[in-house]
């Protein structure tokens, strides 16, 4: 049978691990811009995909609103496309609030058991910060009682307890927190010195 082609011929090269970065924190304080930024330092070097929390709800969380259960489905099944990924060598960078810490600890927990590295960055920001930022308009809309169920104002944010990383958008550049964010990756020993040196 030696036209059959074995899953893994001698020359390939080995297959680098995945991880998960799961981002938490409310609207606003940073998470797409931050996991752009470490997707840019190391795309060169590792496949990178971000799961774009407002992307998601557009397209494989469509028609799920912001109940505890839509959220914790939402959470759920980010959790799983991930984790997917992540086993399959890459870096997956999600961008969901995920205000509650059950359903992050769940994921964290499934990841562990696929025995994926699951790295928790807490974006934390001053509501009253973000209030006043306000890109979307949607916290001058929750602060006016317009908008029910609005993290931070009318809906819970749990924050972690114990998170790996804590970045503040307020206090420090997004280089800053990307570097930050990089070496906890390398004293994981998750970056290649290949991935390590591109990062540098
Ligand atoms: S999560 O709670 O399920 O993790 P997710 O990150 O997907 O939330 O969606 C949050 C985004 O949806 C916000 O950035 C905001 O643009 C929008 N949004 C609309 N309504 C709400 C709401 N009630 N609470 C939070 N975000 C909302």
């Amino acid at each position: 049978m030696s036209d059959v082609v074995t899953p893994h011929a001698p020359h390939e090269e080995p297959r680098t691990p995945g991880a998960i970065l799961w981002f938490t924190g409310l609207s606003g304080a940073g998470k797409s811009t931050l996991a752009q930024s470490v997707r840019d330092a190391l795309a060169q070097a590792w496949r990178v995909e971000i799961l774009d929390g407002d992307e998601i709800r557009t397209h494989l969380s469509k028609g799920l609103g912001f109940s505890k259960e839509d959220r914790d489905t939402n959470i759920r099944r980010i959790g799983l496309v991930a984790r997917l990924l992540a086993r399959n060598g890459v870096l997956a960078i999600t961008t969901a609030i995920s205000p509650y810490r059950d359903a992050r600890d769940e994921v964290r927990a499934l990841a562990a058991r696929d025995g994926v590295p699951f790295i928790e960055i807490f974006a934390e920001a001053e509501i009253e910060a973000l209030a006043e930022r306000d890109v979307k308009g949607l916290y001058r809309k929750a602060l006016a009682g317009e908008l029910a169920h609005f993290t931070g104002v009318s809906d819970p944010y749990e924050p972690p307890l114990n998170p790996d990383v804590v970045v503040r958008s307020d206090r420090e550049t997004i280089d800053e927190s990307r570097d930050r964010i990089l070496a906890v990756l390398a004293a994981r020993g998750l970056l290649s010195p290949k991935a390590a040196e591109v990062a540098a």
